[in-house]
């Protein structure tokens, strides 16, 4: 509005003194309207203007004006000129180019603008666009400031002591105006890239990923990861988890955590929070281990103490399930304790390999072993037909039912002070005793 009523008065003004182009460049004459009035129509001009003209422009000697000939020159050479009045910016340890070569009106103009810091295009983008063709614009995805074109938020136009002309470095550029990453540096757990440069994961401008990532990110994370690539590549199973889109960001997150490990959870949590679900893939069903657990009285001492990574391995694995030691995926196996290594990761081993025995275990009749009755030979039992490595409802971590063939077995497990019972379908209800040895005082 005012603008108008300004541009308004100009012209009423130029019309009172037309044709009277009086030569006084110390008192902007030269800006009568009818002459030069259009250099400063502009709505940002110039402070210089107001000191004259002739800060900038000096005659010749030729009579002004004539058409096609020269009657001014600039006081001086640019950027000489712009540094009469403005300091140097072309002094830091990286200088622009253009600066360099004192192209300042490259990107300026000398009198007015429509633009702030009269700049000759807006946004400031395209201004940078004159010279840089960024390959942003064929990306999918645009990082937000680079797409309005606020190229100055991390770039200093003219010089700065920083490489590509970067107004600070990352982290500190990404983090003045990302917050809660600024927050993440400061966590127990930070993840050596992130605390290093952004960069090494994410591009500044724009990318084809998403979060203008470099790559996907199971290939992002591997690039530096590369022995989790081999383990990968050389497992017979590798979890469901990882082979998803977010891949290792399902559990790890890339920046920082509190948990060790960067786990965005503990691991109890972090693996419950998808193993609250029965998963199918193709005929086989995965169990709701999360319901398993809430079902039972006793939980696995191992959950306890270790967690669910006590047994299995999170990325992948050539053992059945995902566990990190040998264990028969079926119901049988040849009765050593290479075949149960994972139980005996933990276990003592003479609990399957003492035929008779008062102290390796308490399934025992007297001190005949009945973990050794069960799994001797080349064909025995898999702990699992009696005991759910998770939990259960009964003591010992006792099955209510096994899977025989195609028949859910019930084992109908009672235990006792000094033994237990079971009525499973495969015989009839057997009983143990421990007798507890009394020892021979007798000469
Ligand atoms: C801050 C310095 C500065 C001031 C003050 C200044 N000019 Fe200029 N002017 C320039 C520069 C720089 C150029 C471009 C010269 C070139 O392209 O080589 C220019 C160019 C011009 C031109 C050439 C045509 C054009 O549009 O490029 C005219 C006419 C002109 N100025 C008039 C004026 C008038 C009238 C005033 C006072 C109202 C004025 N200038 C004040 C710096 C200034
Ligand atoms: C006679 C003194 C003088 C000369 C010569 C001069 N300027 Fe300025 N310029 C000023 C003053 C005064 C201001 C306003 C105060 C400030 O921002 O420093 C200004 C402001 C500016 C701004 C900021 C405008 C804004 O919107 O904030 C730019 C850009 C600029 N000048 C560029 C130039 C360039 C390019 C040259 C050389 C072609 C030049 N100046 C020469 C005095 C001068
Ligand atoms: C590559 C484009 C480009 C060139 C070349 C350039 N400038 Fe600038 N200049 C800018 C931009 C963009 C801004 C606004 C910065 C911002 O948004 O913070 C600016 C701002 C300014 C300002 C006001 C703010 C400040 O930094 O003091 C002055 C004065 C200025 N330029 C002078 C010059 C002079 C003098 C030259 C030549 C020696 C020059 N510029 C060359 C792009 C340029
Ligand atoms: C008049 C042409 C021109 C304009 C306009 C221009 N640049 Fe440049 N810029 C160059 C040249 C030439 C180089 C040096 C050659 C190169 O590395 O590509 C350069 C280099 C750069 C670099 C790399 C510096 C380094 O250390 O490697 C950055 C960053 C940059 N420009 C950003 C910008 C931004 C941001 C703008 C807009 C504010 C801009 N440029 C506008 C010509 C220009
Ligand atoms: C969010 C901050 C940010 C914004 C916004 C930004 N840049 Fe950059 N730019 C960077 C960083 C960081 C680098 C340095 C990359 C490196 O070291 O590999 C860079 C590098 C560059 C380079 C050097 C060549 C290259 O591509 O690596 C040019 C040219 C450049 N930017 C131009 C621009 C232009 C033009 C804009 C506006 C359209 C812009 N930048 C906006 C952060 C930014
Ligand atoms: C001038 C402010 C500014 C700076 C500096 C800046 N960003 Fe951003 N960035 C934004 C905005 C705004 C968004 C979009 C809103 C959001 O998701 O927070 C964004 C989004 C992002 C995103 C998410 C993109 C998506 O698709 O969700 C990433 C990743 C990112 N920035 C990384 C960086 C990195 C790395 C740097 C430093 C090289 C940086 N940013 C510097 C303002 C900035
Ligand atoms: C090791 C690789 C890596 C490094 C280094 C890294 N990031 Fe990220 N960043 C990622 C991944 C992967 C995502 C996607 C996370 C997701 O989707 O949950 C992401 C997401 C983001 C987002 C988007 C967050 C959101 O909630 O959408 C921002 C912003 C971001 N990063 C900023 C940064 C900043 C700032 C730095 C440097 C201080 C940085 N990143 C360093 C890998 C990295
Ligand atoms: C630029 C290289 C780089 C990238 C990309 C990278 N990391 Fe890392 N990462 C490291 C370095 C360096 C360490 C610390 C040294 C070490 O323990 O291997 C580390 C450590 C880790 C650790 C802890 C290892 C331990 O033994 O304590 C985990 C977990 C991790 N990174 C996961 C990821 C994930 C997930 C991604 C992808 C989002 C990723 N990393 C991407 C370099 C990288
Ligand atoms: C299902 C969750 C999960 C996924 C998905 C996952 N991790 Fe892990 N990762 C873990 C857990 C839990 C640990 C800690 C294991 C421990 O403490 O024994 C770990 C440990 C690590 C370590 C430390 C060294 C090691 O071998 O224990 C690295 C490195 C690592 N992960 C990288 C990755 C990479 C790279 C990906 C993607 C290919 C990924 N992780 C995917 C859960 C996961
Ligand atoms: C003591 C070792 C051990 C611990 C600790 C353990 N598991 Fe298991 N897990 C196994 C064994 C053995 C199997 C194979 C079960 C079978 O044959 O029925 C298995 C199977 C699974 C399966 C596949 C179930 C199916 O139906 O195919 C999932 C899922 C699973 N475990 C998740 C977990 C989670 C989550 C945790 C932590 C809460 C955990 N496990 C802790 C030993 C363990
Ligand atoms: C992001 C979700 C997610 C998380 C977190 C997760 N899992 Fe899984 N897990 C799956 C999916 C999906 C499957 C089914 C895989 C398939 O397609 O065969 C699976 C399968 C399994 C299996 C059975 C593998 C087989 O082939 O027999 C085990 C064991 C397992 N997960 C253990 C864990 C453990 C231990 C953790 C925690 C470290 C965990 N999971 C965390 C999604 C997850
Ligand atoms: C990471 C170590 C670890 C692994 C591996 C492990 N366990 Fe355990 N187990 C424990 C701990 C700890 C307890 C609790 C012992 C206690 O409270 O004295 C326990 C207790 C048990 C009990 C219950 C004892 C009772 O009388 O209540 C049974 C049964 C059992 N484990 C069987 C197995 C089987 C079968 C395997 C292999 C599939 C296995 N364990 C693997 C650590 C482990
Ligand atoms: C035929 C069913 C059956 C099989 C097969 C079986 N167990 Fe047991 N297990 C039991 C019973 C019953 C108890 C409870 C003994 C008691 O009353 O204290 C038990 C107890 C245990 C205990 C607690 C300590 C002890 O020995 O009393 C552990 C540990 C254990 N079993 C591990 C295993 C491992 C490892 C395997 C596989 C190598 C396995 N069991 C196979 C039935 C079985």
């Amino acid at each position: 509005m005012w603008n108008k009523i300004g541009l308004i008065l100009i012209i009423l003004f130029a019309t009172f003194f037309k044709a009277n182009c009086q030569i006084d460049t110390s008192k902007n004459g030269c800006a009568n309207i009818a002459c030069h009035g259009n250099l400063i129509s502009q709505d940002v001009v110039h402070d210089a203007i107001k000191r004259g003209c002739d800060k900038c422009h000096q005659s010749n000697g030729q009579p002004h004006p004539q058409k096609n000939v020269q009657t001014f020159t600039l006081v001086t050479n640019i950027p000489a000129l712009c540094y009469k009045c403005h300091d140097e910016n072309n002094t830091g340890r990286v200088v622009h180019s253009p600066v360099q070569k004192g192209n300042c009106l490259a990107c300026h103009t000398p009198h007015s603008s429509p633009e702030s810091y009269l700049l000759k295009i807006n946004p400031t983008g395209e201004v940078c666009a004159q010279c840089h063709k960024l390959e942003s614009a064929q990306k999918r995805f645009k990082h937000d400031p680079v797409a309005k074109g606020d190229c100055a938020k991390c770039h200093e136009p003219h010089t700065s002591e920083f490489d590509k002309l970067l107004i600070k470095e990352p982290p500190a550029l990404c983090t003045k105006c990302h917050k809660p990453q600024a927050e993440e540096l400061k966590m127990p757990n930070v993840h050596p890239p992130f605390q290093n440069n952004c960069l090494n994961c994410h591009n500044q401008h724009s990318s084809n990923e998403e979060k203008l990532l470099d790559l996907t990110t199971q290939n992002l994370c591997v690039s530096c990861h590369d022995d989790m690539q081999k383990k990968i590549d050389k497992s017979t199973t590798v979890h469901g988890a990882i082979t998803d889109k977010r891949s290792c960001i399902n559990c790890h997150s890339p920046h920082a955590s509190n948990e060790k490990r960067f786990l965005i959870k503990d691991v109890k949590t972090l693996c419950l929070s998808c193993h609250d679900r029965t998963y199918t893939t193709g005929p086989r069903k995965v169990a709701n281990i999360s319901q398993i657990l809430q079902k039972s009285k006793n939980i696995h001492g191992a959950i306890e103490k270790v967690g669910c990574v006590g047994c299995h391995d999170p990325h992948a694995s050539s053992n059945p399930f995902l566990l990190n030691k040998a264990f028969p995926s079926g119901s049988y196996a040849p009765a050593s304790k290479e075949s149960f290594a994972l139980c005996f990761n933990c276990h003592k081993s003479e609990l399957i390999e003492k035929q008779v025995t008062t102290t390796a275990t308490g399934f025992r009749n007297g001190d005949k072993n009945l973990h050794f009755v069960h799994i001797n030979g080349e064909k025995g039992r898999s702990c699992v037909i009696c005991h759910n490595p998770h939990g259960s409802n009964n003591d010992h971590l006792i099955n209510d039912k096994t899977q025989f063939g195609t028949w859910e077995m019930p084992l109908k497990y009672q235990s006792t002070e000094n033994g237990g019972s079971c009525a499973p379908g495969c015989h009839a209800e057997r009983k143990y005793e421990r007798v507890t040895v009394i020892p021979d005082t007798k000469k």
